[in-house]
């Protein structure tokens, strides 16, 4: 009687799992070979609206100032130097160019600058989603993190391959989430700045823009 509820608990919490959510205090941003090469293989986004999701959530870890780690793999060879602007996006963050391990989790300096940030939280995203995210999300996942996968700022060849590799992320605990999730979950509260995330949001999502247009004209039409 006691081991069939002991064993009816134990499904309860399969079933009824904590909602582990991100902690604006407790994140670290980890973009994984956002390289100009491989950027070529991404044939799952559009090329135009990948990039600038990309730099949205660049512009949310600046926004709500957590670290960030950003790491490349082999950017002499044909895999190409990190996108411009996310590089310059992040000067003082730590930036290690790995010289070959294809999993970054593989390479010491990168494992010691993500440790250095302190934080228990990753939001991972990168290129393609198969190998450079998933197998750094797996190992980091291993390690003891919290691991969240930015699905639209990771991107890979086919839609086959995507779902095979958030199948496998998802099944190891890896929580898979888009960035526009990943600003809002951080945020949680309009009140905590209803302006700051307004910009944020309306700067990188053109419906948001009129989104946002429409309430201020609202807004100023009842103030006369
Ligand atoms: C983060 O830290 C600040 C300052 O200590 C605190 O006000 C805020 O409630 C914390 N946020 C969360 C989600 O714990
Ligand atoms: C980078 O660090 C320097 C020196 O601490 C500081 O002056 C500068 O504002 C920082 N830049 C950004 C974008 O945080
Ligand atoms: C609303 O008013 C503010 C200043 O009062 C102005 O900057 C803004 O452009 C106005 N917005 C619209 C949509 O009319």
């Amino acid at each position: 009687m006691l081991l069939n509820l002991a064993l009816l608990l134990s499904f309860a919490s399969l079933i009824f799992a904590d909602y582990a959510r991100l902690d604006v205090n407790n994140t670290a941003f980890l973009f994984v070979d956002h390289q100009t090469g491989l950027f070529q293989l991404v044939e799952d986004y559009e090329q135009h609206n990948f990039k600038e999701t990309i730099l949205a959530l660049g512009r949310t870890a600046k926004y709500f100032k957590t670290p960030a780690v950003l790491t490349t793999s082999f950017e002499q060879g044909p895999n190409g130097p990190m996108m411009p602007e996310l590089k310059a996006m992040f000067p003082n963050a730590s930036y290690i160019p790995r010289p070959g391990q294809i999993n970054a989790w593989d390479n010491a300096d990168f494992v010691a600058a993500v440790k250095a940030t302190g934080k228990k939280q990753l939001v991972i995203s990168g290129i393609v989603t198969d190998v450079c995210v998933t197998f750094c999300a797996l190992s980091a996942k291993a390690a003891g993190y919290e691991v969240f996968v930015v699905t639209d700022a990771s991107g890979t060849f086919r839609d086959d391959v995507r779902y095979a590799s958030w199948d496998r992320m998802s099944q190891a605990g890896v929580q898979l989430l888009n960035w526009f999730a990943v600003a809002a979950e951080l945020g949680r509260d309009w009140r905590r700045d209803m302006e700051g995330m307004g910009e944020l949001f309306s700067s990188n999502i053109p419906r948001y823009e009129f989104l946002m247009d429409s309430f201020n004209a609202a807004k100023n039409g009842s103030s006369h």
